[in-house]
């Protein structure tokens, strides 16, 4: 195998290894991919300062997120059937991220359960919640959490309805894959993913099958959403869910000033710009175009964090020069992980803190908490002067 040098080789090996249905599902943006694209290439128009003969010794990507020491400003994002990508492949990512020394997000749709990554890890976890209309159900997932003793929770705000993928609803997507002659075909070409799948018992969303009422087998997320979700939800639910919690709340999905104005004024302790990787509303700004006005709306009241469309140390860099405390990686590790597994999502760390270390040091600095905004070079209608 070639030397694995960047986040792209690591995709390239994930597409090969990985049955084409949850290849696709990683890798597609909603409707006309518009926004899922621009997350990564607006990352380009912003341009680092190089700076010389400034000493680049001893130094630090440490930082805190939400008061927790991370070993960089990076968390693993809450990524939907990630125990499809590669056998038990929750366990694998939370115990890359635990020994890189960066939170691991478990997503409430994923395969491993809550209880099952608390058994095979030992640093605490973030638990992403959906709200459901099952208000039993409900409770008891966030009693769940807090029973695995979670460091935080993640509640996604901006998925209460899906988004359309058109190739999830072509390939037919589902957990596990259904025995069509198009999936025999396709599985037949990846033995070493099939292998490890039939190593494990874990094939199906190990936090709903047996915990939610009546629900024996579930394969697909677009039912469950469809039927599951509460499309309902709003402040006062958020509030309540806030109450319920008690712990450290991480309100994911906001994109505009006033929806983070109001996640500041219920007290949460951070919230993550973001539009879902470009999964949910297809014509929304990227990201980072959207962080700025939140910064300046929020950013002395409560922590900011990013995600969609981080794919190297570079953009981890842009986005903390910009004012984010923290981002966080989906699709990043996922190709380590459908690629190497465990040690893909290390490699794909290392690859991410070793382009942003080295950066950093380029741009002159040796702490990650010394980095600003005078770093960057944007254009002055970066975050746009619209109408
Ligand atoms: C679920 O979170 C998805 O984006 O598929």
């Amino acid at each position: 195998m070639a030397v694995i040098t960047s986040i792209e080789d690591l995709k390239r090996l994930y597409r090969r290894r990985v049955p084409k249905m949850f290849y696709d599902y990683c890798e597609s943006g909603s409707w006309t991919e518009q926004t899922f694209r621009e997350n990564s290439s607006d990352f380009d128009d912003i341009y680092l300062r190089q700076r010389v003969a400034v000493d680049m010794t001893n130094r630090t990507t440490r930082t805190k997120m939400i008061g927790q020491d991370v070993a960089m400003p990076v968390a693993l994002a809450p990524v939907g059937l990630t125990g499809m990508q590669s056998a038990d492949g929750e366990i694998k990512a939370a115990r890359a991220a635990e020994k890189f020394g960066v939170p691991f997000t478990l997503s409430t749709m994923s395969v491993c359960s809550i209880e099952d990554v608390a058994a095979h890890t030992s640093a605490p976890f973030w638990f992403q919640l959906y709200v459901m209309r099952d208000q039993d159900y409900l409770r008891r997932l966030i009693q769940r959490a807090k029973d695995a003793k979670c460091s935080a929770l993640v509640l996604t705000l901006d998925l209460q309805i899906l988004g359309q993928r058109h190739k999830d609803l072509k390939n037919g997507l589902s957990v596990p894959p259904k025995p069509t002659p198009a999936n025999i075909l396709n599985l037949s070409t990846k033995w070493r993913w099939g292998k490890d799948m039939l190593g494990t018992k874990r094939r199906t969303f190990g936090n709903i099958v047996g915990h939610a009422k009546g629900v024996e087998s579930l394969t697909s997320l677009m039912h469950w959403t469809a039927e599951q979700f509460d499309p309902r939800l709003d402040w006062q639910k958020v509030e309540e869910i806030r109450d319920l919690w008690g712990g450290k709340l991480i309100l994911k999905g906001i994109m505009e000033p006033e929806d983070a104005t109001m996640a500041a004024k219920i007290g949460a302790d951070a919230i993550v710009v973001s539009n879902h990787g470009g999964r949910q509303l297809d014509g929304a700004l990227s990201s980072i175009r959207a962080l700025d006005p939140i910064l300046q709306a929020v950013g002395d009241q409560v922590e900011v964090h990013l995600d969609s469309g981080i794919r190297s140390g570079q953009d981890v860099l842009k986005a903390v020069a910009m004012g984010a405390t923290g981002t966080y990686i989906g699709r990043a590790f996922i190709y380590g992980l459908g690629a190497m597994g465990e040690a893909g999502v290390t490699r794909a760390l290392e690859i991410i803190h070793k382009e942003l270390d080295v950066s950093m040091a380029f741009c002159g600095h040796r702490d990650i908490n010394a980095v600003s905004r005078d770093i960057l070079r944007v254009p002055q209608d970066f975050s746009g002067r619209w109408a």
